[in-house]
């Protein structure tokens, strides 16, 4: 399933408030470099710019970044910028803030609540934009997020945001958020080879809600940072085979038959893991090989 003939329409569309997306995106982490997070050897430039017109070309509309996702020589946000503006109306910019990092590529403290102005004006300056489309509170394993979500409540009243998400979460954090400013989008670790309870638990409220779950890690599993997982890679190849299928396109179908609402933004900094990527959202599996994958992950 490589055909470039596959575009994203594929995979179907939701809505991130008023804001129509298709149901595969992409995720900019990894356009910046490779190993070792993003601060490992600076990707190619003419690659990842590569990468995201092929993403448009193919339909995507929903990308997901950060102004801390940049190496050495590279920004995310800045390769965003230059291969896509001016923007086309429907393209959906998702930006994460909360956690951040010093110009040496160190992580930062914690950022305080009024910090956060401060990190949604960057990535304006970093995408061009004088708004932006999704922005999600990233935790940094605070206890209560409603001093940092409120701030960006705050941001949205003042026109700098249209939607609000929250991420890394837990689902008692939906509640607190919710009760200050709508949510729109929910981003949390989840795949074949990370199982979280606590994570199910919060994707069946957010489909009930008609609220948008968007896994990350979802291709990676288990590796997280390194790259590409190997869990259950028996069952998944399996899978695989019977479609004529690779085995990150089963793991990337898989997440978005977990329900309608669950938007996946797998990786890559490869135009050609772009291409097949966009096609697993083609992919329908059947009730048998979903429980298949299940009982492996969840025994
Ligand atoms: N909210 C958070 O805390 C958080 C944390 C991490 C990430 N994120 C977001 O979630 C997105 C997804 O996470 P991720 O990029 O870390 O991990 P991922 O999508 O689960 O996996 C990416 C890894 O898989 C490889 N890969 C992707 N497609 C492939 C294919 N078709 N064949 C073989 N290998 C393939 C990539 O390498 P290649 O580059 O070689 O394809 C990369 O090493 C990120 O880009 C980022 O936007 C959010």
């Amino acid at each position: 399933m490589t055909s470039e003939t596959i575009t994203a329409e594929s995979s179907g569309t939701w809505h991130l408030g008023d804001l129509p997306v298709r149901r595969v995106g992409l995720g900019a982490m990894r356009l910046t470099g490779s190993a070792a997070f993003h601060l490992g050897t600076p990707s190619g430039r003419e690659r990842s710019l590569a990468v995201l017109r092929k993403a448009v070309e193919l339909g995507v509309n929903h990308i997901d970044t950060a102004a801390f996702y940049f190496s050495s020589l590279r920004s995310a946000n800045e390769m965003i910028n230059s291969a896509l503006a001016p923007y086309a109306d429907d393209l959906v910019i998702a930006v994460k803030v909360g956690p951040y990092r010093e110009w040496s590529g160190e992580w930062g403290a914690s950022a305080h609540p009024g910090d956060l102005r401060a990190h949604v004006e960057e990535n304006l300056r970093q995408l061009g934009r004088d708004h932006l489309d999704v922005v999600y509170l990233r935790r940094m394993r605070q206890d209560s997020i409603a001093d940092h979500f409120g701030a960006l409540a705050e941001l949205r009243e003042a026109g700098l945001i249209r939607h609000l998400g929250i991420s890394d979460v837990e689902p008692r954090h939906l509640a607190e958020a919710q009760a200050i400013a709508p949510v729109v989008c929910v981003q949390n670790r989840y795949g074949l080879g990370f199982h979280d309870p606590a994570t199910d638990e919060l994707l069946a409220r957010c489909r009930e809600q008609g609220i948008a779950f968007v896994p990350f890690y979802a291709v990676a599993g288990e590796a997280g940072p390194q790259g590409a997982g190997t869990a259950h890679e028996d069952e998944v190849r399996a899978v695989a085979r019977a479609h004529g299928a690779s085995a990150v396109q089963v793991r990337i179908a898989w997440t978005l038959h977990r329900g309608p609402h669950v938007l996946a933004i797998p990786g890559t900094g490869n135009p050609e893991h772009l291409a097949e990527n966009v096609a697993a959202g083609a992919l329908r599996l059947t009730d048998e090989e979903l429980a298949l994958l299940d009982a492996a992950r969840t025994g």
